[in-house]
């Protein structure tokens, strides 16, 4: 069996204890073609099926939900079967819905200073707002709790990347732009307005931006509770562990929880003479993935078919086993980077088990290589430390704290 080649799971401790009265948020993001929108779509059938009310969004124009369940899906949560829901996000529609008002106003604003009409209605649609649109949809169902579970089938990894960093960005676009007291803005707007060449946003604008303001604040911390995860899909190729590998170290440093990941396309070791140079390429790989994810793993094998409709049932059954696909798997914070006093950085890893004696730090361009007798870690760097060398590692309660200068 390929799982044997994986770490037990029991290496990965849980920390805090989730909340069970909020809704399950499962995000899932991979790089393109491995196998996103069908995982998201077993995993929601089988927790469905588990009896909890579920609902998958998809944030993907190609409207490959649909074809996936093959149901068409619209823009408000359409019934696929019993206690499942789906939709497909309108982002036009939504990008009208929350920033109309705003939108008016900036391009008033952008006009004054000269630039050209349709320049300016562009510039007043502010980056990554397309994306933001779809995640205070989340916001909208997790408030009514109408939901047991929402399931996020996401675009691929460098658009979700941006995408859950755009909470952050735009309550720093908004600080920045609307930085202005409400208060004091009434006062001096009479005054103010005949006087300088400065359209000044209305009473209506600023209380939209104020809502919008809270509501992405808001946003922010359900994405970061830890009844929120990602699972990140990938398939045993090089190229793919690349590019997940990178996502993982960020989604660890924007703070959120990758709670297991999910290796598609897996060929099964009776796949035929045709394919054994691939199965023991694979089989490289998955070793390799080993060394880099520190979290729970699950295997679905290529199929000799597209998996749709019907067949998704089934492939849920083979990627969880007998687990509920609803549980966290692990909410541990697998790495996090910390301030030194003296301007240094320090990279904190959840090690278990290593024995600081056999101890080895190498670094390799954007990698880290830890070693420890039997225990290996390859870790993509983050742009703030590639650009620095190790110092020092020492190994404190379960931690390895390696310093960067
Ligand atoms: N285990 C598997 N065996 C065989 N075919 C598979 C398997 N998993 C997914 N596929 C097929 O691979 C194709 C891509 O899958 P899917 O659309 O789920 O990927 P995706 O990651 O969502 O892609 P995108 O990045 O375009 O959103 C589909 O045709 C799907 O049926
Ligand atoms: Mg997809």
């Amino acid at each position: 069996m390929i799982k044997n080649l994986l770490k037990k799971e029991n290496e990965y401790v849980q920390e805090d204890i989730p909340r069970s009265d909020l809704p399950r948020i499962i995000l899932f993001t991979g790089k393109g073609g491995v196998g996103k929108t069908t995982i998201a779509a077993a995993t929601a059938i089988k927790i469905s099926e588990l009896g909890k009310k579920t609902l998958i969004i998809s944030t993907d124009p190609a409207h490959s939900l649909s074809d996936s369940f093959d149901v068409e899906l619209m823009a408000t949560p359409t019934k696929i079967k019993q206690k499942l829901y789906g939709m497909e996000v309108n982002v036009e529609y939504e990008l009208e819905r929350h920033w109309e008002t705003i939108k008016d106003y900036l391009t008033l604003f952008f006009k004054s200073q000269g630039i050209d009409d349709v320049v300016a209605e562009e510039l007043a649609i502010f980056p990554g707002f397309d994306e933001l649109a779809s995640l205070l949809h989340l916001l909208e169902f997790y408030q009514k709790r109408e939901y047991d579970l929402i399931i996020l089938d996401c675009a691929p990894t460098g658009e979700t990347l941006r995408l859950l960093s755009v909470p952050e960005i735009a309550r720093w676009y908004m600080n920045r732009f609307f930085g202005i007291e409400k208060r004091l803005l009434k006062i001096v707007k009479p005054i103010a307005e005949p006087l300088i060449d400065l359209p000044l946003p209305s009473e209506e604008v600023l209380d939209k931006i104020q809502d919008l303001y809270s509501r992405i604040g808001l946003l922010k911390e359900i994405l970061e509770s830890p009844q929120t995860t990602v699972r990140l899909v990938m398939n045993p190729e090089k190229m793919v562990i690349k590019e997940s590998e990178r996502a993982f170290t960020y989604l660890n440093l924007f703070g959120y929880r990758v709670d297991c990941i999910i290796i598609n396309k897996v060929l099964p070791a009776d796949a035929g003479e045709y394919f054994k140079k691939w199965i023991e390429i694979q089989r490289e790989y998955l070793k390799d993935i080993d060394d880099r994810f520190p979290v729970p793993k699950f295997m679905l094998t290529f199929k000799s078919e597209e998996v749709v409709g019907e067949k998704l049932a089934s492939i849920a059954n083979e990627i969880y086993g007998d687990k509920d696909p609803s549980e966290v798997f692990t909410i541990s914070k697998p790495m996090r980077i910390e301030k030194d006093e003296d301007g240094g950085l320090i990279l904190l890893l959840r090690a278990p088990f290593v024995n600081k004696s056999q101890l080895k730090v190498l670094k390799r361009g954007e990698e880290l290589i830890i070693i420890a007798g039997q225990w290996k870690r390859i870790l993509y760097l983050p742009q703030s430390l590639a650009m620095r060398d190790p110092v020092s590692a020492k190994f404190m309660s379960g931690e390895l704290k390696i310093k960067f200068r």
